[in-house]
């Protein structure tokens, strides 16, 4: 079967002809779950209307009772490239982004060289063309050598940029001295940069680190790695907001203190915002437990009263996105000693289907379906979308990229290793039975992704430069 059949450009009285449209009867636009048709031309969203009145001649997909959502973006993975290509490379990568639902992603920049500049980001965006299935954007890492550069980010390179507050196995150049970090904070807020952190207190785990040495088991790892340190270095971030006025986008909270912490500084008005990730969401202590190097993270999984917390931060709609933080490491790493495992786990593919099935599960009575397909749209959609300025992205409305994801909301399905599309070849969630299964994905109007045929679309993901001035002149 052809995967994306050749369009009927016919005119049609008044208006030009869609090329495709979508029908179905739970689409999820800005304002709210309606039944109705999306008309696509030339890879954008040219109407959404109440009833399909395309002409008969415009080819069609029926996504029937499923959501339409818009594609989804995830502002959180490590596709690895450049120097890591063992662990993921962007063709995996990206195939696991689209068979979950996602369009577009913006990637980290812990690489080999850790992409700390403008040249060596555009190099990374070079590497990556015709490789991709999804759209991208990059965080530029924060050199700390030259925290200055911040105030002159040409932001068609890149809007934001990532300081790790704390090292491990896979972080670079990290920040450990208040003084740089807060020239950082500085620079970004002059430069209109939105810092993107990973706030865990360094010196805490040195000195746990070098009162108790190395680590014999999972259990002594997670203590040398508390909850004290996410709550430390949280205030010292919301300290250097207050003084700067920086936008800052706090990363993977674990714990209810860094929640309220930040909701805290957000209603006292200052320009901070948090994830959550799914990992944070679907997994507790008790699963690092049994779990021991899969679910090894940075910063650790908690408890279940912080996860009930983060729930509620979804719930809510106080997290302005959900990332996967997708970060692959073999398995071969994973299993190394205590000491020399890595943290961090494959999860782009399973985010979408995670965070429905936790929904479902945790559904209150107020609650329906189509109120929890809605906070998918807005935390996988919207919301990075604003924060990260991704025009055409995150909405299904007229004028925006035609990237679509269908969830067939009632569909139950474990995962097994043979699911698993990242390169790394494994999955925290093998034996897990979902609610909820992306169906079929579009991006710019054409299917990337479809479970009935299994097959992928074209790997001609583009590089979103920022909204600068003078108009992408990557062209
Ligand atoms: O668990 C993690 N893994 N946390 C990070 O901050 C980085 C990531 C990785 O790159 O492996
Ligand atoms: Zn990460």
């Amino acid at each position: 079967m052809e995967l994306n059949p050749a369009p009927d450009h016919a005119p049609q009285a008044g208006r030009p002809a869609p090329d495709l449209v979508v029908t179905g009867r739970r689409i999820v636009t800005p304002d709210g779950v309606r039944p109705g048709a999306v008309h696509i031309r030339d890879g954008r969203i040219t109407a959404v209307e109440d009833t399909d009145t395309a002409p008969p001649a415009a080819p069609r997909i029926d996504a029937g009772d499923q959501y339409v959502l818009p594609g989804l973006i995830d502002s959180h993975v490590h596709f690895r490239t450049p120097g890591l290509t063992h662990k993921e490379d962007w063709e995996h990568g990206s195939r696991a982004a689209v068979t979950g639902g996602f369009t577009t992603v913006i990637d980290m920049p812990n690489t080999r060289p850790a992409t700390n500049s403008p040249e060596l980001l555009l190099a990374k965006a070079d590497e990556i063309a015709g490789r991709s299935l999804v759209d991208h954007r990059f965080h530029i890492g924060l050199d700390p050598e030259r925290p200055e550069l911040l105030a002159e980010l040409d932001p068609a390179v890149a809007t934001s940029s990532k300081i790790f507050m704390a090292g491990h196995h896979t972080a670079p150049n990290v920040v450990r001295d208040f003084a740089t970090l807060e020239k950082a904070f500085a620079a970004a807020a002059q430069g209109g940069v939105q810092l993107v952190l990973h706030a865990e207190d360094d010196e805490l785990f040195s000195l746990l680190d070098g009162w108790w040495g190395a680590p014999g088991s999972y259990r002594e790892y997670e203590a040398r790695r508390p909850r004290s340190a996410g709550i430390v270095a949280v205030a010292k971030v919301l300290e250097l907001v207050r003084r700067h006025g920086t936008k800052a986008h706090i990363l993977h909270l674990s714990s209810a203190e860094e929640a309220d912490l930040v909701c805290a500084a957000r209603a006292a008005g200052l320009p901070v915002s948090f994830e959550v990730t799914g990992h944070h969401l679907a997994f507790t202590d008790e699963d690092t437990a049994r779990l021991g190097a899969r679910t090894r993270l940075s910063p650790s999984i908690r408890s279940r009263t912080d996860q009930e917390r983060l729930w509620d931060a979804v719930r809510e709609a106080q997290s302005a996105t959900i990332g996967s933080d997708h970060a692959p490491h073999t398995i071969e790493e994973k299993t190394r000693s205590v000491q020399d495992s890595p943290p961090g786990l494959p999860g782009v593919q399973e985010l979408a289907v995670g965070v429905w099935t936790g929904l479902c599960r945790r559904r209150r009575s107020q609650d329906n379906s189509d109120r929890a397909a809605e906070l998918l749209a807005r935390c996988l959609g919207s919301g990075p979308a604003d924060l990260f300025e991704l025009p055409g992205k995150g909405r299904i409305a007229p004028g925006a990229d035609a990237d679509l994801a269908f969830l067939d909301p009632g569909a139950t399905w474990m995962m097994s290793a043979a699911d698993v599309r990242s390169k790394c070849g494994w999955s925290a969630y093998e034996g897990w039975t979902f609610t909820g299964r992306i169906t079929r994905t579009l991006r710019a109007g054409r299917t990337v992704w479809d479970l009935a045929t299994g097959a992928y679309g074209a790997y001609d993901g583009r590089f979103l430069a920022g909204p600068a001035p003078e108009g992408d002149r990557r062209g």
